[in-house]
């Protein structure tokens, strides 16, 4: 097993640490145009495996021919917002930088899986199947494990019941359209409608909704990166795994919830075929409005991104 991470910035290092504490491959490689941080961070964590008892290698380059032959490839290159910005606002120069990463990844891994995470990231994730040309289900983007993670993890600091036990399923864009669905979460298979208050509920979901800000705003410098670089790692621990998880993932909708050419979050089943199963929820008139909302929303940044790297491949 073979997995490169593109950007070895705060999400990158992460993952690659994360891959490497947990054995996920054998050669994890992190790329970055910044060839010193690459090298750097990948010497340091491969100096702690003996520590950690893992035998995962580590390298840092610039060149992606090191990264032939990838299995996954996880995207994280890419600006991140400070204080005041949404992630809308990072759609210019991301989508450059996305374009251009993986146009060179896929040259050498035309086989992996891609898992992307840079921002605005339903519309990465679209302009990343666009670009490469990959059948749809090998690319996979990571929001949803995240903004899940965090409504749970609310969930338990309210209850204190164990983060384990508390289980949860979201639709829609990372943004602050996103549908937590209260409807599909439960603690140990009890519904949490019965456990929590409406009024403790809305405000965790209001708050899971501004997860990304509120670290955002403690931070300073840049935006969270333990949660997400976690996240991008159990999304490829099931495709190494072959663990057929259902986990709320950004894809490409073909019709599923009467939606069309859009990446957006809705559940799957993930194992070694990528996306092997697109799951449609029941959902009632509310929650569909809603998840509506914010998947037109998406498709009109995904419009707009479109404009920009057809524009850009024309000058
Ligand atoms: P960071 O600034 O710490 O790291 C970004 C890295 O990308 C830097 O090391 C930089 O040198 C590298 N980079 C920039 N242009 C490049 C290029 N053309 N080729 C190769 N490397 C390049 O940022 P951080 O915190 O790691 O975030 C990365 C991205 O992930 C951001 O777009 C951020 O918004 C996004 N993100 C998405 C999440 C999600 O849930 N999907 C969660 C957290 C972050
Ligand atoms: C987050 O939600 C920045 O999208 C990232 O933290």
């Amino acid at each position: 097993m073979k997995i490169t991470v593109i950007g070895a910035g705060n999400v990158g290092a992460t993952a690659a640490q994360v891959l490497a504490n947990k054995e996920l491959a054998n050669d994890i490689w992190m790329v970055d145009i910044a060839e010193g941080i690459a090298k750097g961070k990948a010497l340091d964590m491969y100096e702690s495996m003996p520590i950690l008892h893992s035998d995962s290698k580590i390298f840092g380059t610039s060149n992606y021919e090191d990264t032939a032959n990838s299995d996954i490839i996880i995207m994280t290159a890419g600006l991140a917002r400070k204080p005041g910005m949404s992630r809308d606002d990072l759609l210019v120069k991301n989508a450059a930088i996305v374009s251009s990463c993986v146009a060179q990844a896929v040259k050498y891994s035309p086989d992996a899986t891609f898992i992307v995470v840079s921002n605005p990231l339903d519309v990465m994730t679209y302009v990343t199947l666009k670009v490469t040309g990959l059948p749809k289900h090998k690319v996979i983007g990571m929001a949803g494990i995240l903004d899940t993670a965090r409504y749970r993890s609310f969930i338990s600091m309210e209850t204190g019941y164990s983060m384990r036990d508390i289980q949860a399923q979201l639709l829609g864009g990372h943004g602050d359209t996103m549908v937590p669905l209260p409807r599909f979460t439960t603690v140990a298979g009890i519904p949490v409608t019965d456990l929590i208050s409406k009024e403790k509920l809305d405000a965790i979901v209001t708050r899971a909704k501004n997860g990304g800000i509120e670290i955002v705003n403690y931070l300073q410098t840049g935006s969270a990166y333990y949660a997400p670089g976690a996240a991008s790692v159990e999304m490829a621990e099931a495709i190494v795994n072959d663990q057929k998880r259902i986990l709320p993932c950004t894809v490409l909708l073909e019709g599923e919830y009467g939606m069309d050419d859009v990446c957006v979050g809705v559940p799957i089943k993930i194992g070694k075929g990528g996306i092997e199963q697109i799951i449609e929820l029941n959902l009632n008139e509310e929650e569909m409005a809603e998840f509506k909302k914010s998947a037109e929303h998406v498709k009109k940044t995904i419009q707009q991104a479109m404009e920009l790297i057809n524009s850009q491949k024309e000058e």
